[in-house]
């Protein structure tokens, strides 16, 4: 390894099933591709590797349900990657068994995502999801067990039939879990999925009434001691400065280049986007060749990657310098953002002048955004 490039990602896309709402490139069935799969992702790690670092700070292995994949497949990718400070699993409860957490801590794993999405058994039905309640609970004590001290749970707002008090009772039975780190998504109805079909109407009936959801959750996992640091995304406080923000996705957030294995994987490689091919058997077949996988180039110029980088920093409470994506900011609706309270340039030293959203701003959130982009 010669490059320049600290993080990276790995995708591992098998599901036990499909649930109605996601749109995440995943494959269900294929249980016999675990092995070619893994194969096929160690080659490309081969022929990619050189573009990172010696010292690579974050690896993530997303999905799919990476937990789901054959155990000793997952071990011996695991052990192959390289060392990084951070590495990531994201794991279904289901999954999660005291064997599997051991194994995951065992092989460098330092923290695991947790798919909860909610704790009432109506909630989770409506989603389609296997774990119960219980489960949950269960995978996040094994995952304890096993010595993990950093776990981050996914939780969902805006579920079709979620009552204020239900979403009470999800935030109760998170905070008494005290995770880490909690991502905290508004559900969407992604085009084309079951759930569109099913529940797309009743949610746009529903949008107005659980308008103030979100401000509910912001203000109370602030009380409990965490810090809303991302649109979506919590960390606590912690006594001893521990940063507890999911580092791998804050690269991502600050712009920062990484390398994506897998099908469909995303890599931002200086001034050059690539796009893995979503169809597995044309990702493997390629591999076993010795080939680099089908995928989509896109060059991002000057402009694409401010216009990225404004996008992006918004949505962290620390802002982006406002040198980073001067090209990129309209500067009257900028003096208009700035007047209405949504958005202030705070001078930080060395001549550095920082664009940060405001707490009002960052709820409109992405509509200031738009606003402000030139
Ligand atoms: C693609 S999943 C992968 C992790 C794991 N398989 C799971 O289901 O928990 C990552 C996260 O994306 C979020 N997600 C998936 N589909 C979503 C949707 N339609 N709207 C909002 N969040 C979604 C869920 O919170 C989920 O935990
Ligand atoms: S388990 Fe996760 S990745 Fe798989 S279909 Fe369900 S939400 Fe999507």
């Amino acid at each position: 390894m010669t490059g320049v490039v600290r993080h990276l990602y790995v995708h591992l896309p098998f599901c036990a099933h499909r649930c109605g709402y996601c749109d995440f490139v995943t494959v269900v069935g294929r249980e016999g591709w675990h092995g070619p799969y893994v194969d096929a992702l160690l080659v490309e790690l081969e022929l990619e590797g050189d573009v990172l670092a010696e010292g690579v700070e974050t690896a993530f292995l997303g999905g799919g349900t990476p937990t789901f994949t054959d155990c000793g497949e997952l071990r011996r990718l695991l052990v192959a990657l390289p060392a990084a400070a951070e590495v990531t699993v994201e794991a279904n409860p289901e999954t999660v068994t005291p064997a599997l957490a051991r194994m995951l801590r065992k092989a460098g794993v330092t923290r695991v995502s947790l798919g909860a999405q909610s704790f009432q058994p109506k909630l989770l039905r409506v989603l389609e999801r296997r774990a119960s309640p219980d489960a949950v609970r269960s995978a996040f004590y094994h995952l304890r067990d096993a010595s993990f001290d950093n776990i981050s749970l996914d939780l969902l707002h805006g579920i079709p039939g979620q009552s204020t008090a239900a979403l009470e009772a999800d935030i109760d039975e998170a905070l008494a879990l005290a995770p880490e780190h909690i991502s905290y998504y508004e559900l969407e109805a992604k085009p084309r999925t079951r759930f569109a079909y099913a529940h797309g109407a009743e949610l746009e009936r529903q949008a107005e009434a659980m308008e103030g959801y979100f401000d509910l959750v912001v203000e109370r996992l602030n009380a409990a001691g965490y810090r809303w640091y991302e649109t979506a995304n919590f960390s606590r406080f912690e006594a001893d400065g521990r940063d507890l923000r999911a580092q791998h996705n804050l690269a991502y957030w600050l712009g920062r280049d990484y390398l994506g294995l897998g099908i469909g994987a995303v890599s931002t490689l200086g001034d050059e986007r690539r796009r893995n091919t979503s169809r597995l058997n044309a990702y493997v077949s390629s591999l076993v060749r010795g080939e680099a996988p089908p995928r989509e180039l896109e060059e991002l110029d000057e402009r694409t990657r401010a216009q990225e980088r404004l996008m992006l920093g918004l949505r962290l409470d620390t802002g982006l310098p406002l040198s980073e994506a001067t090209c990129a900011v309209d500067t009257a609706a900028l003096g208009r953002v700035e007047r209405l309270g949504l958005a202030t340039l705070r001078a930080d030293g060395d001549g550095l002048t920082t664009l940060v959203l405001t707490p009002r701003g960052r709820r409109l959130g992405g509509a200031v955004t738009v606003e402000l982009l030139a």
